[in-house]
């Protein structure tokens, strides 16, 4: 896993708009949440100004100091992870058959964010495969890299989530229901074909999306929904920036994680308590338990991390794998179910057997 050095907790964003620790606590268990150096110094400096709003308006028109290149993206955390998985399966850059990477918001329109982090490795002919799947991305991702192995095609696949979401963010009392969110980070997996008979290794992977009630969770930030692409107009609408409607997906991530981890469990003839550690999305704490609540699922299979992370969104899985294996959470022969949802929307479970 990698996150940016930089914390921001509760405390700096209440002196950047109208909310509270108490408040961001309460509704959603994040204290504290990392992001890029360019997020962090954006929030120094719009927590320190007199008229916030003139701040932003002079910031989205002639960026920090005059600059708008980004100190860090997605790639280069993206990259971090994928060495330190690489390291931990005991294998080289070369030994890798075939990428994917899943990332929302890429640091070009394209080539996306896969193919910048395989230019940092070198990379000359190694096929990398972009997903943009938000939330859900690192569960579709694996299931991806699963098919390939299982058809034959690929013996080891790098599986990589990385996400800078914090530059989407607008930091004012309009944005402030997705600014307490969401943050950055990256994840990563090495995803090897193993025989048949091995008692471990993925076992099942429940894939969905309802794409019906599209506009409760979405960005059009530079896409073609709007021409020009970019435009003043589009900032002054309040088009660049991402859209939620919290109580929606709070009440669709609760029902469809319900759906789903029953789905996968009945699949295979499980109930929750055969399940011996549970890697949620960590959206936020409240949807989380919710579903722990719905299906009497005790602190002890639960693994979160979203008080020091916050919404890290197709990162948040790999890096609880990570956390979890580390803190000696994960035995060897562990059943293990992950699931995750996010815009589309889209979500799903993977179970798989350490
Ligand atoms: N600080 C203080 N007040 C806030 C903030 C904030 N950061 N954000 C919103 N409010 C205000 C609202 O403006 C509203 O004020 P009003 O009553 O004067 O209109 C009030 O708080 C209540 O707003 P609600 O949206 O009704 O608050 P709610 O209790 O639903 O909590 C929240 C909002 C935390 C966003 C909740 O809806 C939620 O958790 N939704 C799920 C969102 C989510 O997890 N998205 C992640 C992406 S998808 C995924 O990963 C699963």
């Amino acid at each position: 896993m990698a996150v940016p050095e930089c914390v921001v907790d509760n405390h700096l964003l209440a002196r950047c708009f109208t909310t509270s620790d108490e408040w961001i606590t309460q509704r959603t268990g994040i204290k504290e949440r990392r992001v890029s150096p360019s997020t962090y110094e954006f929030l120094l400096r719009l927590a320190e100004a007199p008229d916030k709003d003139a701040y932003i308006r002079e910031v989205y028109i002639h960026g920090v100091d005059g600059k708008i290149d980004a100190k860090l993206t997605p790639a280069d955390l993206g990259y971090e992870a994928s060495q330190m998985a690489l390291k931990n399966a005991g294998l080289q850059i070369d030994d890798i058959d075939f990428i994917v990477d899943t990332t929302t918001i890429p640091e070009y329109a394209y080539p996306h964010t896969g193919c910048v982090m395989a230019s940092k490795f070198g990379l000359t002919s190694t096929p990398v495969l972009n997903l943009q799947q938000g939330c859900s991305g690192f569960v579709y991702a694996l299931a991806t890299a699963d098919a390939f192995i299982r058809t034959g095609m690929y013996q080891r696949v790098l599986v990589v989530g990385a996400e800078m979401l914090s530059p989407m963010l607008e930091y004012s009392d309009r944005g402030r229901d997705m600014a307490v969110l969401f943050a950055d980070g990256a994840g990563a997996v090495v995803l090897r074909a193993v025989d048949q008979r091995s008692q471990s290794g993925i076992i099942s992977h429940h894939l969905h999306t309802d794409s019906t009630i599209l506009e409760k969770l979405s960005g059009e930030i530079y896409g073609n929904s709007t021409f020009p692409l970019v435009s003043q107009k589009k900032i002054d609408d309040g088009r660049a920036r991402p859209r939620m409607n919290g109580r929606s997906v709070f009440v669709q991530a609760v029902r469809r994680f319900k759906e789903v981890m029953n789905e996968a469990l009945a699949a295979n003839g499980l109930t929750p308590a055969d399940v011996d550690l549970y890697l949620f999305h960590q959206a936020n704490m409240r949807i989380i338990d919710a579903i722990a609540e719905h299906a009497k699922i005790p602190a002890s299979k639960m693994f979160n991390n979203v008080h020091k992370y916050g919404n890290t969104s197709a990162a948040s899985v790999p890096i609880c794998i990570h956390e979890a294996f580390a803190e000696g959470r994960i035995k060897e022969g562990d059943l293990i179910l992950t699931a995750a949802f996010g815009t589309g929307f889209a979500w799903g479970a993977t179970l798989f057997r350490w």
